[in-house]
């Protein structure tokens, strides 16, 4: 249990002491810091229940907590509000059990299983900006889920199914027409087939394919047609699919790494394509024919947006995007059965997701209490305020915008010591920090503008200023390594006070930010526990202070601020490089 929660509960019992019973007491912050650093209102609650006067009941609950030997500055403002503060004694004993073990001051929450789907990279086609943003939100998601207790599992749902490799495919066959893959004869092992083709050709393959069939009506309808033969399993075809499958995978695995991104499953849409017969037994009621296509109604009575019908079978015969995330539904639930699905998705495919869901519920493919949720997101603007693009207008892939931002923090670097491998090693994990960050700064559903210039300051509310006072806080604690640093004894300015004091405040942040599914909480959290610190930092001359009780105080509290920045950061999935 947390400490503030703790603290509740402690109040709580005084308060019966006093001779009244109140369900739940809140300690909340005052915002007159001068008359007290908490403030209890519960004195006119309990004036209405008990027909007292709350003044009084005011002054019967101050005067017990007067004998507690935790709180100090009890005074009684208004009706009846009491404001406390907590006794420097008691504040070094907080830090120091926080300092012993960090974790103890979570509240977990009641465990639960968690699949979270926060990949959906289509193979053969390059990450964007899109992908950056469910890879970033949905691993943060999972390392907090994982921080309060839950079983979480993130689930990679990558894009491998359907047109989009028919038209690949076709696309290297009217550039390679001989390979042994597209020779109906051919007897021998399509393993040991050398592909004269790299990720970075399969990237470029797409939408040149998807250009011609936009133009050209046969070139189209081939590529339906090997789409058709893959999803057969067709010699040749199906073989060199896997193949591309493979060579895209690495690249996307690659890619993720870098980002400090990991995922439990694997999956692609076809593997979950495999739960298709299961999906179109249970559907079978609800199935309706639409010119040639097959449907299902989702609408409900109280809608007041539209609410068109799922397409399930396309008129082509084709399976839809909504069709593999149902039966992807059926794949999780038969591995995994998770209490919850979160989808950490671009907020644009909301509908996409309403119909799903409503499907899922109505032919019963989770149960009563399993709960499937669209955790949408806003999109990365550019100046222009619309979805940031290349220059030429293309859409961003996700190495461009990582190389954008890696030129910024290299440029940055200027301490003169750091030989140059390792100084673009520190700039490529200082720009992932910084985009990381920068991403989830913001509540998640909000659209945000991306300013390259302003993510990568060293003085803003940024990735670098985070990653540069952690590093000062971990060589201070290099230098002091000899020094003693056991416990907080006593307290000297405010500020230290005020450090301690946001620490007991993180479990709401962390509750705050699991009930939102937004990191936004713990990012502006970290950004002010930093900077409190940092102004402590320029207060004072902690490694030369003379008064060794004094001393080891500071050199203990920077230990709990740098655990719980480094615990937070982790969460957020930033990594913090030695130096920089
Ligand atoms: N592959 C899709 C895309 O790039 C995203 C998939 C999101 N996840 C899901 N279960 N639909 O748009």
């Amino acid at each position: 249990m947390s400490i503030l929660k703790e603290l509740e509960q402690d109040l709580k019992q005084i308060v019966k002491e006093a001779g009244y019973e109140v369900e739940r007491l809140a300690l909340e912050e005052s915002n007159r810091k001068d008359l007290g650093e908490y403030q209890l209102n519960d004195a006119m609650q309990l004036a209405k229940i008990y027909h007292e006067n709350p003044r009084e009941i005011a002054e019967k609950i101050a005067k017990k907590i007067e004998e507690s030997p935790r709180y100090e500055k009890i005074n009684i403002a208004g009706p009846g509000f009491i404001n406390i503060s907590l006794k420097e004694t008691y504040l070094c004993e907080i830090a120091n059990r926080m300092k012993e073990d960090i974790f103890s001051n979570i509240d977990k929450k009641e465990p639960k299983k968690v699949l979270i789907d926060y990949g959906g990279a289509n193979v053969a086609k390059a990450l964007h900006v899109g992908h950056l943003r469910s890879a970033n939100i949905g691993e943060a998601l999972k390392r907090l889920a994982k921080l309060l207790g839950y079983d979480a599992i993130g689930d990679a749902h990558l894009g491998d199914y359907g047109r989009p490799l028919g038209f690949v495919i076709q696309e290297i066959k009217e550039r390679y027409p001989n390979l042994a893959y597209f020779d109906e004869n051919y007897t021998g092992n399509y393993e040991e087939i050398e592909l004269p083709i790299t990720n970075k050709d399969l990237e470029t393959f797409y939408p040149i394919a998807s250009a011609k069939a936009k133009e050209d009506e046969t070139y189209l309808e081939k590529g339906r047609e090997i789409a058709a033969k893959i999803q057969n399993h067709e010699k040749g075809y199906y073989d060199l699919w896997k193949k591309i499958v493979d060579i895209s995978k690495k690249d996307i695995k690659e890619t993720y790494d870098k980002l400090n991104v990991h995922f439990e499953i694997w999956n692609g849409e076809s593997d979950e394509m495999e739960y298709y017969s299961l999906l179109e037994e249970k559907c079978a009621p609800f199935l309706e024919d639409s010119n040639g296509a097959k449907i299902i109604e989702v609408k409900e009575e109280n809608d007041i947006a539209p609410m068109p019908p799922l397409l399930f079978i396309k008129s082509n015969g084709s399976v839809s995007y909504e069709t593999t995330d149902l039966a992807t539904i059926l794949g999780r639930n038969k591995n995994v059965h998770p209490d919850e699905i979160w989808y950490v998705v671009d907020g644009r495919q909301s509908l996409h997701f309403d119909q799903v869901f409503r499907v899922a519920k109505k032919a019963k493919l989770i149960d009563e209490n399993q709960r499937l949720e669209h955790v949408g997101f806003g999109t990365m603007n550019g100046k222009d305020g619309k979805p940031f693009k290349t220059r030429d207008g293309g859409v961003m892939s996700l190495k461009e915008l990582m190389q954008i931002v890696y030129e910024e923090t290299y440029k940055r670097i200027t301490n003169a010591s750091i030989p140059e491998e390792e100084k673009k090693n520190i700039a490529e994990e200082v720009a992932i920090a910084t985009l990381k960050y920068a991403d989830l700064l913001p509540f998640r559903g909000t659209d945000y503008i991306f300013e390259v210039e302003k993510f990568s300051d060293l003085e803003g509310k940024t990735g670098p200023y985070l990653l540069y006072s952690t590093i000062r806080m971990k060589s201070l604690l290099k230098k002091a390594e000899d020094m003693p640093q056991e416990k907080v004894k006593k307290l000297k300015g405010s500020v230290e006070r005020e450090i301690i004091l946001s620490l007991l405040t993180l479990p709401v942040v962390l509750n705050k930010s699991i009930e939102t599914k937004s990191l936004n909480e713990i990012a502006e959290y970290l950004y002010r526990l930093t900077s409190l610190y940092n102004k402590f930092y320029a207060d004072n001359r902690i490694l030369t202070e003379e008064d060794e009780e004094i001393r080891e105080s500071w050199i203990a509290l920077t230990q709990l601020v740098y655990q719980v920045n480094a615990m937070l950061l982790n969460t957020l999935g930033i990594t913090v490089p030695n130096k920089m």
